[in-house]
């Protein structure tokens, strides 16, 4: 049968995200980390990935080097280009998260109206800010991409923590000391938090709390 397709009614023809839940055994979710540049986002956020992963969970991960050679390779460093990738982050996430996926991405996201925008782009259970939290005197230190370097040379302009601002987190669902913290100590508290919030299943268990045979 030929449908008019103004007659569709799209909103019910799809698999609807507590189906997908169910196959996945898991809560769609975003999982935002946000940090100076070279405060650890991307190592973390792969590892919570990895560990998903191995817990038969499926996970994705948005990183800001990527994801600005590709989606956002129209867009620099500028307030108003920043704001436009964390708004476009946002969104791509939340489609992961309206699809029952759990969303990490790892991004600066400097200013504290743009992660609220992408947080308000949730609902409030499934939004998790994760502030990876390192001096700068030790992200300097660091330095894998010698960025600071360049920057406190003046060949990089606004750069984070040196010539552009980083807003803190006032309220992250999770604040973790990287510095002090090694990634197996953060990874868990990510896990512990995911299975608090009923996003995984607590191990070893369905996501009702019933033991696995
Ligand atoms: S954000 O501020 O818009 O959220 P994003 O996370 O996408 O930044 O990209 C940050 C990465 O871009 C850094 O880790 C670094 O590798 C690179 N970069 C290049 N120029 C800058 C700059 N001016 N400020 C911060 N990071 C920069």
């Amino acid at each position: 049968m030929n449908k008019n397709a103004d007659s569709i009614d799209i909103r019910h023809n799809g698999i609807s995200r507590t189906d997908r839940e169910a196959l996945l055994q898991q809560k769609g979710a975003v999982l935002w980390l946000t940090g100076l540049s070279a405060s650890g986002k991307t190592t973390l956020a792969h590892a919570v990935e990895r560990a998903l992963h191995e817990r038969g969970h499926l996970s994705v991960v948005l990183d800001g080097d990527v994801i600005r050679q590709g989606l956002n390779s129209d867009l620099g460093f500028s307030p108003k280009d920043r704001t436009e990738n964390i708004r476009r982050v946002g969104e791509v996430a939340g489609l992961f998260c309206d699809t029952g996926i759990i969303a990490l991405t790892a991004f600066i996201s400097p200013y504290r109206s743009d992660r609220h925008q992408a947080r308000s782009r949730v609902e409030a259970d499934r939004f998790v800010e994760i502030f990876v939290d390192v001096p700068l005197q030790v992200a300097e230190e660091r330095d894998p991409k010698g960025l600071y370097a360049k920057a406190r040379r003046g060949e990089i302009p606004e750069f984070t923590g040196i010539t552009a601002p980083y807003e803190t987190p006032l309220s992250p669902e999770l604040h973790l000391p990287t510095a002090e913290w090694s990634v197996p100590r953060c990874l868990n508290a990510i896990l512990t938090y995911l299975e608090k919030a009923e996003i995984i299943p607590t191990h070893g268990a369905d996501r009702h709390g019933r033991p696995l045979l």
